[in-house]
């Protein structure tokens, strides 16, 4: 913000300045140039969400300072140009600054002022991929600054015009060129897709001067690597991270254009005199409860998702942090009140499990009693009864890992795939991220700010396939369900199954189980498809075939023996005995009930949320599990 308004007040100042006729034509170029070049930096960081954790702070920043970068493009095309870059950089025919990064030296002079030129040609070759808005806004910048141009020309101010605002912008486009693409990507031949490591290099060697002078772009590589740090902060986020940097041989070079490997950096730096230390990776922990409970936990806020859902925060009281730390991918239940009437729901968290708060995301049910509650009354301030974090849709996650993972959503299925996806790319900075996300259309769609602001800060991991039913003009490949024919043309082209390390699939039971069955007959491993249901079915009780039986229930430390008759299932006899046993969907879907079998055996009836790892070592569903020998043990809190 500082420097933006610095620079508006030196372009303010040389205007004035130059109107006055107080300043040389070659000074007001000067200046002018030099505030365009630092508005540049404050248009980059907001176009990859880095000034505010608003989203309308950084498209107002950024709105304001592509006026003076480039007047022919709205701030959301140059956005959507530069995440390109970031998936493509080097690529010839994908990346749109390679017109820039790759031009011959003789053509620089040419290449260097223009290069918003293929900008434009690469936005007319994706139009029909872009919103209408962002379309026409970009048509009326074109149509604005031609006619400017026209009129100044007319009434003979044409030169005024060119050294206020023309010369300096080309000035400055030179220099952005030569600083942000030439020096980071020339003559490297890898591509981010290829290795990111590779793609992009820093400069090392006379920081003092460079980092200031360049606004920290000496260190573009870090940039891209992390795409969401501001540019103030890339040489501290460099040097603590820079062996594992090395590990990977990053492209390194020196201000004066060798290029130095990992051993070479290594000993330069010897000399140089610096020293490195590793950032230490936040990693998600499980709760410390030994079986779910309950505890009142307040609400810190609700906030609108879409007309018909809604974000519920909580304020976990610091005590209760370690028993609500959580894995991505785990839920919550919660229990209140209504009128007299007990309800219980389970939602997944959709937040980040290392980012320290709880977040679960409510979509409205016709009739439903809780999600009504939560639409029209729930307030910040209430207070919820909530159960500690259960599951276990997620993987283990390794920050050192280089895996490529692929999630299917629909609708509110997105949420413990959101908490996924953020862990992930988080944790893992190696990891690549596909997401096929269905709904109805883009206002139905949860979490579509998040997570455009999640491709645009992981731009060369994280990729958004969102699949519209209703919306005719949705690209028609993506248009319709999210079925097994989309997900054949997908596994053929996008992703086939061998290049996959883990799938994610959350939804509609029918969707869920179509696509399972699908990615298993393509060669998928039953332990790499995770599935997460909202609901199992309920079925009617089942008594024949079973008989009584007596059962010890551990629960939270205490043994407690209770009998059961023909046909309950153990949670069933252990709620009927008074005990608090955790529970949730009663359908076999969310594994809240997950218990192990520690004497005689139990059929169950129908498990949606155990892995063949977990039944393998005795855990069942204790709301589908029925005794077949007179006696059984199970323990809640192993
Ligand atoms: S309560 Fe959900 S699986 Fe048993």
């Amino acid at each position: 913000m500082a420097i933006f308004c610095a620079a508006l007040a030196l372009f303010a100042f040389s205007t004035w300045a130059a109107l006055g006729g107080a300043l040389a034509e070659p000074v007001t170029i000067l200046l002018s140039a030099t505030a365009i070049f630092v508005l540049f930096t404050v248009l980059h960081d907001a176009a990859h969400y880095s000034i505010s954790t608003h989203r309308w702070v950084n498209v107002a920043f950024g709105r304001v300072a592509m006026l003076f970068v480039s007047s022919l493009i709205s701030f959301r095309s140059f956005a959507f140009i530069h995440i390109e870059h970031h998936r493509n950089t080097n690529d010839d025919d994908n990346d749109p600054d390679h017109f820039v990064s790759g031009a011959p030296w003789w053509q620089v002079p040419v290449r260097f002022p223009l290069m918003d030129l293929p900008y434009l040609t690469f936005l007319v070759r994706n139009v029909r991929r872009r919103p209408r808005a962002e379309v026409l806004e970009t048509s009326l910048l074109m149509v604005l600054s031609v006619s400017v141009i026209v009129a100044c020309a007319l009434t003979g101010h044409l030169w005024t015009l060119a050294v206020l605002y023309l010369i300096p912008e080309r000035v400055a486009m030179f220099v952005l060129a030569w600083w942000f693409d030439w020096l980071p990507h020339h003559d490297l031949e890898d591509t981010q897709q290829e290795n990111r490591y590779r793609a992009t290099r820093n400069r090392v060697g006379s920081e003092w001067v460079l980092t200031p002078l360049l606004l920290s772009q000496n260190y573009h590589l870090v940039h891209h690597l992390h795409p969401s740090i501001p540019f103030y902060r890339y040489v501290a986020a460099w040097r603590r991270n820079e062996e594992a940097y090395l590990e990977r041989d990053a492209a390194v070079g020196t201000v004066f254009g060798q290029q130095l490997d990992a051993d070479e950096y290594r000993e330069w730096k010897r000399l140089n005199g610096k020293l490195a230390r590793l950032l230490p990776v936040r990693m998600p922990k499980r709760s410390s409860a030994r079986a779910a409970e309950f505890h009142p936990v307040p609400v810190a806020g609700v906030d609108r998702l879409t007309a018909d859902s809604v974000l519920i925060r909580f304020d976990v009281p610091d005590r209760l942090l370690d028993k609500f730390s959580f894995e991505p991918g785990q839920h919550v239940t919660v229990r209140t009140d209504l009128g007299g009437e007990g309800v219980r729901r389970n939602y997944s968290i959709c937040s980040a499990a290392t980012s320290g708060s709880l977040e679960i995301a409510v979509k409205h049910i016709p009739e439903g009693a809780f999600s009504t509650f939560a639409m029209d009354r729930l307030r910040a301030g209430d207070t919820l009864e909530l159960m500690t974090p259960t599951g276990s849709f997620g993987t283990p996650l390794d920050p050192l890992a280089r895996r490529n993972y692929v999630a299917i959503a629909a609708g509110s299925g997105i949420t413990p795939i959101l908490s996924i996806l953020r862990t992930t790319l988080a944790v893992e900075t190696e990891s690549r991220f596909t997401l096929v996300y269905g709904n109805r259309d883009d206002e139905s769609t949860m979490f579509r700010d998040e997570l455009a602001d999640l491709e645009a800060r992981y731009a060369d991991r994280l990729r958004n396939l969102h699949v519209r039913s209703r919306e005719p003009r949705h690209p028609a490949h993506l248009r319709g369900r999210i079925d097994r024919s989309k997900l054949e043309r997908w596994l053929g082209a996008d992703f086939p199954t061998s290049t996959v390390d883990e799938w994610f699939l959350c939804g509609p039971v029918a969707m869920v189980s179509d696509l399972r069955d699908l990615l298993l007959e393509r060669g998928a491993e039953p332990d790499r498809v995770h599935v997460e249901l909202f609901h199992g079915y309920q079925k009617a009780r089942v008594a024949d075939g079973f008989t009584s039986a007596a059962a010890s229930v551990t629960l939270r430390g205490r043994q407690h023996e209770v009998s059961l008759e023909a046909g309950d299932t153990v949670l069933e006899a252990a709620l009927k005995a008074g005990l608090d046993a955790p529970y949730a969907c009663l359908g076999g879907a969310c594994g809240t009930c997950q218990a192990k079998v520690l004497l005689g055996s139990v059929a169950m009836e129908q498990n949606f949320a155990l892995s063949a790892a977990d039944l393998q070592a005795g855990h069942v569903l204790t709301c589908q599990s029925r005794p077949t020998t007179p006696s059984v043990a199970v323990d809640y809190d192993a």
